[in-house]
């Protein structure tokens, strides 16, 4: 088999991305607080593969990626937290990257107090500029749990495409989870761009 003809590009030195009404950044530790008010909430983690977390707990957990912008190694990937009016109301993940792919993950979390008005379909939608344009990437990949309804309405909203359904494939925090695999390329998102 050949190698890949993909060439990624550097990461970023920095990373800033501005929206209408959101804005996303690399976390920081300054930002752990803000996070745990939302990730320390059992409802948010119902489909998160952690139990709520305090400050301490996502230090422990992210804290080594505070500010990166690197996808790059094998506990790389970046983490972004989504502000509005200079508040932090949810993050967002891009991880996983296999480079001769050229594919990664995402995934988003956001604070039930700022949900319902369309901010996370906005932050993701930057995201996936970022990841397609920043990073060069061509595919990205959302997994979800098929019992986390607003997360799959999220990525049908994006436009993304449902390319699995497995059934029953994983013991998940006291049942039996059916996994959505979600995705989308850079030339459909191109097409498509909303
Ligand atoms: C998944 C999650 C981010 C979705 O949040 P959300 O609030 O539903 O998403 P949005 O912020 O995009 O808001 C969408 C809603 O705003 C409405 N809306 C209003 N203005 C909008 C606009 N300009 N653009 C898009 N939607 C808009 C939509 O119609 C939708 O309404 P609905 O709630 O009646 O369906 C959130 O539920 C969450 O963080 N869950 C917990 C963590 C989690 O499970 N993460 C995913 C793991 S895979």
């Amino acid at each position: 088999m050949s190698a890949s003809p993909l060439a990624l590009p550097p990461a970023p030195a920095t990373l800033e991305v501005t929206r209408d009404r959101v804005r996303l950044r690399p976390f920081e530790e300054s930002d752990l607080e803000a996070m745990a008010a939302y990730r320390g909430d059992a409802e948010v983690c119902r489909f998160l593969p952690f139990e709520p977390q305090t400050p301490d707990d996502i230090r422990g957990r992210i804290g080594h990626l505070f500010g990166g912008t690197t996808l790059e190694g094998e506990r790389g990937g970046v983490v972004l937290v989504i502000e509005t009016d200079g508040a932090v109301i949810g993050d967002l993940v891009l991880f996983h990257l296999d480079p001769e792919a050229g594919s990664a993950e995402i995934g988003w979390v956001l604070s039930p107090a700022a949900s319902g008005r369309g901010l996370a379909t906005e932050a993701v939608r930057a995201l996936i500029d970022t990841a397609f344009d920043v990073y060069g990437l061509r595919r990205l990949v959302a997994q979800i749990d098929a019992d986390n309804v607003r997360s799959a309405a999220l990525a049908e909203r994006l436009g993304m495409r449902r390319e699995a359904h497995f059934v029953e494939n994983a013991w998940f925090k006291g049942r039996w989870s059916d996994l959505l695999v979600y995705a989308v390329l850079d030339r459909e998102w191109a097409a498509g761009r909303r």
